[in-house]
Protein backbone atom coordinates (compact mmCIF):
# COMPACT_ATOMS: atom_id res chain seq x y z
CA UNK A 1 0.00 0.00 0.00
CA UNK A 2 1.80 3.39 -0.92
CA UNK A 3 1.43 6.46 1.38
CA UNK A 4 -0.47 8.13 -1.05
CA UNK A 5 -3.73 5.73 -1.12
CA UNK A 6 -3.73 5.90 2.45
CA UNK A 7 -1.79 8.57 3.77
CA UNK A 8 0.48 7.17 5.76
CA UNK A 9 1.94 4.16 4.34
CA UNK A 10 3.42 3.15 7.48
CA UNK A 11 0.76 3.26 9.78
CA UNK A 12 -0.48 -0.22 7.76
CA UNK A 13 -3.77 -1.50 7.85
CA UNK A 14 -6.28 0.46 10.21
CA UNK A 15 -6.83 3.48 7.93
CA UNK A 16 -8.80 3.11 5.32
CA UNK A 17 -9.21 6.70 4.48
CA UNK A 18 -6.38 8.80 2.43
CA UNK A 19 -5.08 11.75 5.30
CA UNK A 20 -6.91 15.56 4.71
CA UNK A 21 -4.29 17.22 2.39
CA UNK A 22 -4.41 19.98 4.96
CA UNK A 23 -4.15 17.25 7.82
CA UNK A 24 -0.95 16.12 5.59
CA UNK A 25 0.44 19.76 4.82
CA UNK A 26 0.14 20.06 8.68
CA UNK A 27 1.55 16.75 9.99
CA UNK A 28 4.37 15.66 7.74
CA UNK A 29 7.59 16.58 8.60
CA UNK A 30 9.46 15.59 5.61
CA UNK A 31 9.82 18.99 4.18
CA UNK A 32 12.41 19.93 7.22
CA UNK A 33 13.34 16.59 8.83
CA UNK A 34 14.97 15.53 5.37
CA UNK A 35 18.40 16.61 6.91
CA UNK A 36 18.20 14.07 9.32
CA UNK A 37 18.23 10.83 6.77
CA UNK A 38 22.13 10.41 6.67
CA UNK A 39 22.22 10.11 10.66
CA UNK A 40 18.84 8.09 10.74
CA UNK A 41 20.47 5.82 7.97
CA UNK A 42 23.47 5.48 10.75
CA UNK A 43 20.70 4.87 13.38
CA UNK A 44 19.47 2.03 11.56
CA UNK A 45 22.26 0.74 10.49
CA UNK A 46 23.14 -0.05 13.60
CA UNK A 47 19.40 -1.66 14.55
CA UNK A 48 19.62 -4.26 11.79
CA UNK A 49 23.26 -5.31 13.20
CA UNK A 50 21.42 -5.17 16.72
CA UNK A 51 18.54 -7.37 15.14
CA UNK A 52 20.75 -9.77 13.45
CA UNK A 53 22.24 -10.06 17.17
CA UNK A 54 18.53 -10.81 18.60
CA UNK A 55 18.48 -13.56 15.51
CA UNK A 56 15.34 -11.42 14.10
CA UNK A 57 17.65 -11.15 10.83
CA UNK A 58 19.44 -13.67 9.18
CA UNK A 59 23.45 -12.29 8.32
CA UNK A 60 22.21 -12.23 4.74
CA UNK A 61 19.20 -10.42 5.53
CA UNK A 62 21.15 -7.77 7.64
CA UNK A 63 24.03 -7.59 4.86
CA UNK A 64 21.31 -7.01 2.43
CA UNK A 65 19.67 -4.81 4.67
CA UNK A 66 23.10 -2.48 5.23
CA UNK A 67 23.76 -2.57 1.98
CA UNK A 68 20.61 -1.00 0.90
CA UNK A 69 21.23 1.87 3.27
CA UNK A 70 24.42 2.20 2.72
CA UNK A 71 23.34 3.30 -1.11
CA UNK A 72 20.62 5.81 0.67
CA UNK A 73 23.38 7.22 2.73
CA UNK A 74 25.43 7.67 -0.82
CA UNK A 75 22.30 9.24 -2.19
CA UNK A 76 21.64 11.91 0.33
CA UNK A 77 25.53 12.10 0.67
CA UNK A 78 25.42 13.16 -2.82
CA UNK A 79 22.13 15.49 -2.78
CA UNK A 80 20.76 16.07 0.70
CA UNK A 81 17.53 16.93 -0.82
CA UNK A 82 17.20 13.69 -2.17
CA UNK A 83 14.00 12.81 0.23
CA UNK A 84 12.14 15.39 -0.70
CA UNK A 85 11.29 14.27 -3.99
CA UNK A 86 8.88 11.69 -2.10
CA UNK A 87 5.60 12.13 -0.86
CA UNK A 88 6.35 10.65 2.51
CA UNK A 89 5.67 11.68 6.22
CA UNK A 90 8.38 12.19 7.04
CA UNK A 91 12.21 11.15 6.59
CA UNK A 92 11.46 8.00 8.75
CA UNK A 93 9.00 6.60 6.30
CA UNK A 94 11.00 7.64 3.45
CA UNK A 95 13.65 5.34 4.11
CA UNK A 96 11.24 2.63 4.89
CA UNK A 97 9.85 3.01 1.89
CA UNK A 98 12.99 3.01 -0.38
CA UNK A 99 14.12 -0.40 1.48
CA UNK A 100 10.29 -1.71 0.67
CA UNK A 101 10.72 -0.50 -2.66
CA UNK A 102 14.32 -2.26 -3.24
CA UNK A 103 14.27 -4.96 -1.44
CA UNK A 104 10.66 -6.20 -0.71
CA UNK A 105 9.44 -7.55 2.27
CA UNK A 106 12.88 -7.50 3.63
CA UNK A 107 12.70 -3.46 3.59
CA UNK A 108 9.80 -3.90 6.29
CA UNK A 109 11.89 -6.13 8.96
CA UNK A 110 13.94 -3.23 10.32
CA UNK A 111 11.27 -1.86 11.67
CA UNK A 112 10.64 -4.85 14.00
CA UNK A 113 11.16 -3.66 17.44
CA UNK A 114 11.60 -0.31 16.89
CA UNK A 115 9.68 3.12 17.11
CA UNK A 116 9.73 5.98 15.14
CA UNK A 117 10.05 7.40 18.59
CA UNK A 118 13.18 5.62 19.55
CA UNK A 119 14.05 6.14 15.19
CA UNK A 120 13.73 10.02 15.84
CA UNK A 121 15.09 10.26 19.48
CA UNK A 122 18.05 8.59 18.00
CA UNK A 123 18.95 10.76 14.65
CA UNK A 124 18.40 13.91 16.23
CA UNK A 125 20.91 13.09 19.05
CA UNK A 126 23.49 11.80 16.45
CA UNK A 127 22.50 15.35 14.17
CA UNK A 128 23.27 17.33 17.47
CA UNK A 129 26.52 15.93 18.55
CA UNK A 130 27.63 15.94 14.86
CA UNK A 131 26.73 20.11 14.75
CA UNK A 132 28.03 20.75 18.20
CA UNK A 133 31.35 19.37 16.75
CA UNK A 134 31.37 22.09 14.24
CA UNK A 135 29.70 24.54 16.32
CA UNK A 136 33.40 23.51 18.14
CA UNK A 137 35.70 24.06 15.28
CA UNK A 138 34.17 27.19 14.62
CA UNK A 139 34.50 28.59 17.61
CA UNK A 140 38.18 27.73 17.79
CA UNK A 141 38.28 29.37 14.61
CA UNK A 142 36.63 32.78 15.73
CA UNK A 143 38.84 32.63 19.03
CA UNK A 144 41.66 32.50 16.96
CA UNK A 145 41.17 35.37 15.30
CA UNK A 146 40.47 36.94 18.35
CA UNK A 147 43.66 36.07 20.03
CA UNK A 148 45.52 37.17 16.49
CA UNK A 149 44.04 40.60 17.02
CA UNK A 150 45.01 40.58 20.78
CA UNK A 151 48.49 39.88 19.60
CA UNK A 152 48.54 42.61 16.77
CA UNK A 153 47.32 45.24 18.81
CA UNK A 154 48.72 43.86 22.51
CA UNK A 155 49.47 46.97 23.69
CA UNK A 156 47.33 49.15 21.50
CA UNK A 157 45.11 51.69 24.57
CA UNK A 158 41.79 51.91 24.40
CA UNK A 159 39.33 54.14 26.49
CA UNK A 160 37.39 51.40 28.54
CA UNK A 161 34.15 52.17 29.05
CA UNK A 162 31.47 51.83 31.98
CA UNK A 163 27.93 53.42 31.18
CA UNK A 164 29.14 53.95 27.93
CA UNK A 165 31.19 56.75 29.52
CA UNK A 166 34.63 56.79 29.68
CA UNK A 167 36.57 54.77 32.59
CA UNK A 168 39.55 54.14 32.41
CA UNK A 169 42.11 52.96 29.92
CA UNK A 170 42.42 49.64 28.56
CA UNK A 171 44.91 47.68 25.95
CA UNK A 172 42.44 46.25 22.77
CA UNK A 173 44.47 43.15 23.55
CA UNK A 174 42.35 42.93 26.55
CA UNK A 175 39.45 43.65 24.96
CA UNK A 176 40.07 41.06 22.31
CA UNK A 177 40.46 38.43 25.37
CA UNK A 178 37.67 39.31 27.36
CA UNK A 179 35.62 37.65 24.14
CA UNK A 180 37.55 34.91 23.65
CA UNK A 181 36.81 34.28 27.41
CA UNK A 182 33.47 34.56 27.01
CA UNK A 183 33.34 32.10 23.68
CA UNK A 184 35.89 29.69 26.00
CA UNK A 185 33.12 29.29 28.13
CA UNK A 186 30.66 28.69 25.44
CA UNK A 187 32.66 25.86 23.72
CA UNK A 188 32.85 24.59 27.47
CA UNK A 189 28.87 24.57 27.79
CA UNK A 190 28.71 23.10 24.33
CA UNK A 191 31.10 20.10 25.15
CA UNK A 192 29.45 19.93 28.41
CA UNK A 193 25.82 19.74 26.54
CA UNK A 194 27.62 16.97 24.29
CA UNK A 195 27.81 14.61 26.91
CA UNK A 196 24.43 14.36 28.02
CA UNK A 197 23.53 14.77 23.70
CA UNK A 198 25.52 11.51 23.58
CA UNK A 199 23.16 8.31 24.73
CA UNK A 200 21.41 5.92 22.90
CA UNK A 201 18.03 5.71 23.12
CA UNK A 202 17.54 2.88 20.68
CA UNK A 203 15.90 -0.34 22.41
CA UNK A 204 13.26 2.11 23.98
CA UNK A 205 10.86 1.34 20.92
CA UNK A 206 7.66 3.36 21.18
CA UNK A 207 7.29 3.57 25.00
CA UNK A 208 7.90 0.68 27.55
CA UNK A 209 10.73 -0.99 25.76
CA UNK A 210 11.78 -3.52 22.84
CA UNK A 211 10.44 -6.75 23.56
CA UNK A 212 13.53 -8.39 21.40
CA UNK A 213 16.88 -9.60 22.60
CA UNK A 214 18.75 -6.52 21.21
CA UNK A 215 21.73 -5.83 22.90
CA UNK A 216 21.76 -2.49 23.37
CA UNK A 217 24.96 -1.22 24.80
CA UNK A 218 26.34 -2.49 20.83
CA UNK A 219 24.10 -0.28 18.77
CA UNK A 220 25.38 2.69 21.37
CA UNK A 221 28.90 1.49 20.92
CA UNK A 222 28.69 1.10 17.45
CA UNK A 223 27.01 4.14 16.76
CA UNK A 224 29.75 5.83 18.86
CA UNK A 225 27.30 6.88 22.31
CA UNK A 226 29.32 6.76 24.95
CA UNK A 227 26.46 4.88 26.73
CA UNK A 228 22.53 3.98 26.81
CA UNK A 229 19.34 5.66 28.03
CA UNK A 230 18.38 4.47 31.35
CA UNK A 231 14.89 4.60 31.30
CA UNK A 232 12.34 4.16 28.09
CA UNK A 233 9.58 6.55 28.80
CA UNK A 234 12.25 9.31 29.42
CA UNK A 235 14.17 7.98 26.19
CA UNK A 236 11.17 8.93 23.59
CA UNK A 237 10.26 12.07 25.60
CA UNK A 238 13.49 13.77 26.65
CA UNK A 239 14.06 16.76 24.73
CA UNK A 240 16.67 18.08 27.65
CA UNK A 241 19.32 17.72 25.02
CA UNK A 242 17.98 19.91 22.65
CA UNK A 243 16.68 22.78 24.93
CA UNK A 244 20.64 22.38 26.50
CA UNK A 245 22.18 22.98 23.34
CA UNK A 246 20.16 25.67 22.44
CA UNK A 247 20.65 27.14 25.47
CA UNK A 248 24.60 26.92 24.84
CA UNK A 249 24.25 28.28 21.53
CA UNK A 250 21.97 31.32 23.49
CA UNK A 251 24.69 32.44 25.58
CA UNK A 252 27.11 32.45 22.53
CA UNK A 253 24.87 34.55 20.61
CA UNK A 254 24.49 36.71 23.14
CA UNK A 255 28.10 37.23 23.50
CA UNK A 256 28.54 37.95 19.07
CA UNK A 257 25.77 40.42 19.37
CA UNK A 258 27.97 42.54 22.17
CA UNK A 259 30.67 42.08 19.92
CA UNK A 260 29.03 43.03 17.49
CA UNK A 261 27.67 45.91 19.34
CA UNK A 262 31.03 46.90 20.65
CA UNK A 263 32.28 47.72 17.30
CA UNK A 264 29.24 49.64 15.65
CA UNK A 265 29.44 51.97 18.53
CA UNK A 266 33.44 52.55 18.41
CA UNK A 267 33.75 52.65 14.85
CA UNK A 268 30.76 54.83 13.98
CA UNK A 269 31.80 58.33 13.07
CA UNK A 270 31.54 59.77 16.67
CA UNK A 271 33.85 57.34 18.14
CA UNK A 272 36.11 56.40 14.87
CA UNK A 273 38.34 54.35 17.03
CA UNK A 274 37.97 51.27 14.62
CA UNK A 275 37.16 50.40 10.95
CA UNK A 276 35.69 47.67 9.40
CA UNK A 277 36.74 45.69 6.47
CA UNK A 278 34.57 46.36 3.00
CA UNK A 279 34.31 42.76 2.89
CA UNK A 280 31.79 43.17 5.94
CA UNK A 281 29.77 46.10 5.76
CA UNK A 282 27.26 47.43 3.21
CA UNK A 283 26.61 50.95 1.40
CA UNK A 284 23.53 52.81 1.25
CA UNK A 285 21.59 53.23 -1.98
CA UNK A 286 21.23 56.99 -1.09
CA UNK A 287 24.04 57.78 0.63
CA UNK A 288 27.29 57.71 -0.90
CA UNK A 289 28.73 58.46 2.37
CA UNK A 290 27.26 55.58 3.94
CA UNK A 291 29.77 52.35 5.45
CA UNK A 292 27.14 50.53 7.24
CA UNK A 293 28.21 47.79 9.78
CA UNK A 294 25.45 45.69 8.83
CA UNK A 295 27.68 42.15 9.24
CA UNK A 296 27.78 43.62 13.28
CA UNK A 297 24.31 44.19 13.18
CA UNK A 298 23.02 41.19 12.15
CA UNK A 299 25.18 39.42 15.07
CA UNK A 300 23.11 41.67 16.97
CA UNK A 301 20.02 40.85 15.41
CA UNK A 302 20.15 36.97 15.09
CA UNK A 303 20.77 36.70 18.83
CA UNK A 304 17.03 37.41 18.62
CA UNK A 305 16.24 34.65 16.57
CA UNK A 306 18.21 32.08 18.78
CA UNK A 307 16.47 33.41 21.80
CA UNK A 308 13.53 32.68 20.22
CA UNK A 309 14.51 29.15 19.37
CA UNK A 310 14.94 28.43 22.87
CA UNK A 311 12.00 29.97 24.47
CA UNK A 312 9.89 28.69 21.67
CA UNK A 313 10.64 24.79 22.41
CA UNK A 314 10.45 25.28 26.14
CA UNK A 315 6.94 26.39 26.13
CA UNK A 316 6.63 23.47 23.85
CA UNK A 317 7.94 20.84 26.48
CA UNK A 318 6.08 22.76 29.26
CA UNK A 319 3.50 20.37 30.50
CA UNK A 320 3.45 17.78 27.89
CA UNK A 321 2.35 14.23 29.22
CA UNK A 322 4.47 11.15 28.93
CA UNK A 323 5.74 9.88 26.40
CA UNK A 324 5.65 10.82 22.55
CA UNK A 325 3.58 13.58 21.69
CA UNK A 326 3.53 15.35 17.98
CA UNK A 327 4.38 18.43 19.59
CA UNK A 328 7.74 17.08 19.66
CA UNK A 329 8.00 17.34 15.96
CA UNK A 330 7.93 21.03 17.09
CA UNK A 331 11.75 20.64 18.36
CA UNK A 332 13.64 20.68 14.90
CA UNK A 333 12.86 23.49 12.93
CA UNK A 334 14.29 25.97 15.12
CA UNK A 335 16.71 23.86 15.90
CA UNK A 336 18.48 23.39 12.65
CA UNK A 337 17.13 27.12 11.87
CA UNK A 338 19.22 27.98 15.07
CA UNK A 339 22.36 25.87 14.55
CA UNK A 340 22.31 27.67 11.06
CA UNK A 341 22.27 30.55 12.26
CA UNK A 342 24.84 30.32 14.92
CA UNK A 343 27.51 28.64 12.24
CA UNK A 344 26.80 31.72 10.15
CA UNK A 345 27.45 33.95 12.79
CA UNK A 346 30.56 32.49 14.64
CA UNK A 347 32.29 32.58 10.75
CA UNK A 348 31.30 35.99 10.23
CA UNK A 349 32.27 37.39 13.20
CA UNK A 350 35.56 35.82 12.73
CA UNK A 351 36.01 37.36 9.38
CA UNK A 352 34.58 41.09 11.52
CA UNK A 353 37.81 40.62 13.33
CA UNK A 354 40.38 39.60 10.92
CA UNK A 355 39.45 42.60 8.93
CA UNK A 356 39.26 45.36 12.01
CA UNK A 357 42.02 48.34 11.17
CA UNK A 358 42.07 50.26 14.81
CA UNK A 359 43.30 54.27 14.59
CA UNK A 360 45.95 53.92 16.90
CA UNK A 361 46.20 57.72 17.15
CA UNK A 362 42.83 57.88 17.83
CA UNK A 363 42.68 55.10 19.96
CA UNK A 364 45.64 56.97 22.17
CA UNK A 365 43.79 59.74 22.35
CA UNK A 366 40.34 58.76 22.98
CA UNK A 367 41.79 56.63 25.75
CA UNK A 368 43.94 59.58 27.44
CA UNK A 369 41.10 62.02 26.94
CA UNK A 370 37.89 62.10 28.94
CA UNK A 371 39.82 62.50 32.68
CA UNK A 372 39.85 58.28 32.51
CA UNK A 373 43.40 58.77 34.73
CA UNK A 374 41.42 60.60 37.22
CA UNK A 375 41.60 57.12 39.55
CA UNK A 376 45.08 57.69 39.45
CA UNK A 377 45.39 60.82 40.95
CA UNK A 378 43.54 59.59 43.72
CA UNK A 379 45.61 56.80 44.16
CA UNK A 380 48.26 58.78 44.17
CA UNK A 381 46.78 60.38 47.15
CA UNK A 382 46.22 57.57 48.77
CA UNK A 383 50.07 56.19 48.46
CA UNK A 384 50.50 60.17 50.06
CA UNK A 385 48.21 58.70 53.28
CA UNK A 386 44.81 60.20 52.40
CA UNK A 387 41.85 58.17 52.78
CA UNK A 388 40.14 56.66 49.86
CA UNK A 389 37.23 58.71 50.21
CA UNK A 390 38.40 61.96 50.89
CA UNK A 391 40.95 61.31 47.92
CA UNK A 392 37.89 60.69 45.52
CA UNK A 393 36.82 64.21 46.34
CA UNK A 394 39.40 65.91 46.33
CA UNK A 395 40.09 64.71 42.68
CA UNK A 396 36.89 65.40 42.26
CA UNK A 397 37.68 68.87 42.75
CA UNK A 398 41.26 68.75 40.55
CA UNK A 399 38.96 67.32 37.56
CA UNK A 400 36.13 70.26 37.98
CA UNK A 401 38.91 72.61 37.66
CA UNK A 402 40.54 71.12 34.77
CA UNK A 403 37.41 71.42 32.95
CA UNK A 404 37.16 74.95 34.02
CA UNK A 405 40.68 75.57 32.23
CA UNK A 406 40.08 73.30 29.61
CA UNK A 407 43.08 71.06 29.87
CA UNK A 408 43.45 67.47 30.50
CA UNK A 409 44.95 66.03 34.13
CA UNK A 410 48.64 65.59 32.61
CA UNK A 411 48.58 69.22 31.67
CA UNK A 412 46.92 70.74 34.03
CA UNK A 413 49.33 73.48 35.75
CA UNK A 414 50.74 72.36 39.21
CA UNK A 415 49.80 74.93 40.68
CA UNK A 416 46.53 74.66 40.11
CA UNK A 417 46.20 71.01 41.41
CA UNK A 418 47.82 72.56 44.57
CA UNK A 419 44.97 74.73 44.99
CA UNK A 420 42.97 72.03 45.91
CA UNK A 421 45.08 69.83 47.56
CA UNK A 422 48.70 70.97 48.86
CA UNK A 423 49.69 66.97 49.09
CA UNK A 424 49.85 66.78 45.30
CA UNK A 425 53.22 67.07 44.01
CA UNK A 426 55.44 67.09 40.78
CA UNK A 427 55.49 63.34 41.01
CA UNK A 428 52.24 63.09 40.20
CA UNK A 429 52.68 63.79 36.54
CA UNK A 430 54.98 60.52 36.58
CA UNK A 431 51.44 58.08 37.11
CA UNK A 432 48.80 60.18 35.28
CA UNK A 433 50.66 58.94 31.65
CA UNK A 434 48.78 56.11 29.66
CA UNK A 435 51.58 53.83 29.89
CA UNK A 436 51.30 54.56 34.23
CA UNK A 437 47.41 53.77 34.20
CA UNK A 438 48.34 50.25 32.13
CA UNK A 439 51.27 49.69 33.96
CA UNK A 440 49.63 50.13 37.41
CA UNK A 441 46.84 46.90 36.14
CA UNK A 442 49.39 44.44 36.78
CA UNK A 443 47.29 42.07 38.47
CA UNK A 444 45.96 38.60 36.94
CA UNK A 445 43.30 39.48 34.86
CA UNK A 446 44.64 43.31 34.85
CA UNK A 447 44.99 44.93 31.82
CA UNK A 448 48.84 45.65 32.05
CA UNK A 449 50.08 45.01 28.75
CA UNK A 450 52.45 41.97 30.29
CA UNK A 451 49.65 40.43 31.70
CA UNK A 452 47.86 40.56 28.62
CA UNK A 453 50.62 39.16 26.30
CA UNK A 454 50.40 36.01 28.98
CA UNK A 455 46.87 35.70 28.63
CA UNK A 456 47.36 36.06 24.98
CA UNK A 457 49.99 32.64 25.44
CA UNK A 458 47.13 31.34 28.13
CA UNK A 459 44.38 30.89 25.57
CA UNK A 460 46.49 29.93 22.65
CA UNK A 461 47.91 26.98 24.96
CA UNK A 462 44.42 26.21 25.52
CA UNK A 463 43.41 26.65 21.98
CA UNK A 464 46.15 24.27 20.99
CA UNK A 465 44.91 21.47 23.61
CA UNK A 466 41.29 22.36 22.58
CA UNK A 467 41.70 21.63 18.61
CA UNK A 468 44.36 18.53 19.09
CA UNK A 469 41.00 17.13 21.06
CA UNK A 470 38.09 18.26 18.83
CA UNK A 471 37.40 16.11 15.83
CA UNK A 472 36.68 18.09 13.04
CA UNK A 473 38.05 21.56 14.73
CA UNK A 474 38.92 22.65 11.11
CA UNK A 475 38.83 26.34 12.36
CA UNK A 476 37.26 27.64 9.08
CA UNK A 477 37.31 31.19 9.54
CA UNK A 478 37.08 31.82 6.20
N1 LIG B 1 8.25 12.98 12.48
C1 LIG B 1 8.09 12.58 13.83
C2 LIG B 1 8.81 13.56 14.78
O1 LIG B 1 9.64 14.24 14.33
C3 LIG B 1 8.65 11.21 14.01
C4 LIG B 1 8.11 10.46 15.17
C5 LIG B 1 6.74 10.02 14.89
N2 LIG B 1 6.22 9.25 15.96
C6 LIG B 1 4.90 9.03 16.13
N3 LIG B 1 4.54 8.32 17.14
N4 LIG B 1 4.04 9.55 15.32
O2 LIG B 1 8.49 13.65 15.95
Amino acid sequence: MSQESTGGGMWGGRFGEAGHPLFRAFNDSLRFDYRLAGHDLAGSIAWADGLRGAGVLTDDECGRLIDAMKGLMREVAADPRTPLGGADEDVHSWIERRLTESLGALGKKLHTGRSRNDEVATALRLWVRDEIDARLGELVGLRRALVAFAKRELDTPLAGYTHLQRAQPIVWGHWALAYEQMLSRDAERLRDARRRVNVCPLGSAALAGTTFRVNREAIAAALEFDGITANSLDAVSDRDFVVETLGALVLCALHLSRLGEDLIVYSSGEFGLVAMSDRVTSGSSLMPQKKNPDACELLRGKAGRIIGAHAGLCAVLKGLPLAYNKDLQEDKEALFDAMEQASMCLRVAAVVVEGLEVDREACRAAAAGGYSNATELADYLVGKGVAFREAHDITGRVVREAIRLGVDLERMPLEAMRAVDGRIGEDVFGVLTIEACLARRDVAGGTAVARVREAVAAAERLLGEESENAEGAEGDAE
